[in-house]
């Protein structure tokens, strides 16, 4: 049994060598804001966010991954968050505008 309902992995990444990357600040952004919906929701100890490094998807804008479900969203920033949060870590459904498909 996992000790969180959902783990969400927000990549941090940063790079200087001109290739493409999601980015320290917005990535905090992001895991501030959904830490924000967390505890709106009531869902502290049930839903945990975290900071990532890079988690590979560095092409399709800024990246999280939602496990246990592993679905993973690109393109994410805080106006587009609310939709992710409620359709997956709400409904356990996927919000596929943002869905990125390997
Ligand atoms: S830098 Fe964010 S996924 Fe690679």
């Amino acid at each position: 049994m996992s000790r969180f309902k959902k783990h969400v992995f927000v990549c941090t990444n940063e790079r200087k060598d001109g290739r493409s990357f999601c980015g320290e600040n917005e990535g905090i952004d992001i895991i501030n804001s959904l830490k924000k919906l967390v505890r709106e929701h009531h869902l502290s100890g049930q839903v945990r966010i975290n900071r990532a490094g890079c988690l590979d998807a560095c092409s399709y804008g800024h990246a999280l991954v939602i496990y246990p479900q592993a679905i993973w969203y690109g393109h994410v920033d805080k106006s587009n968050l609310i939709n992710i949060f409620e359709h997956s870590i709400l409904d356990n459904k996927i919000y596929k505008p943002l869905q990125i498909n390997f």
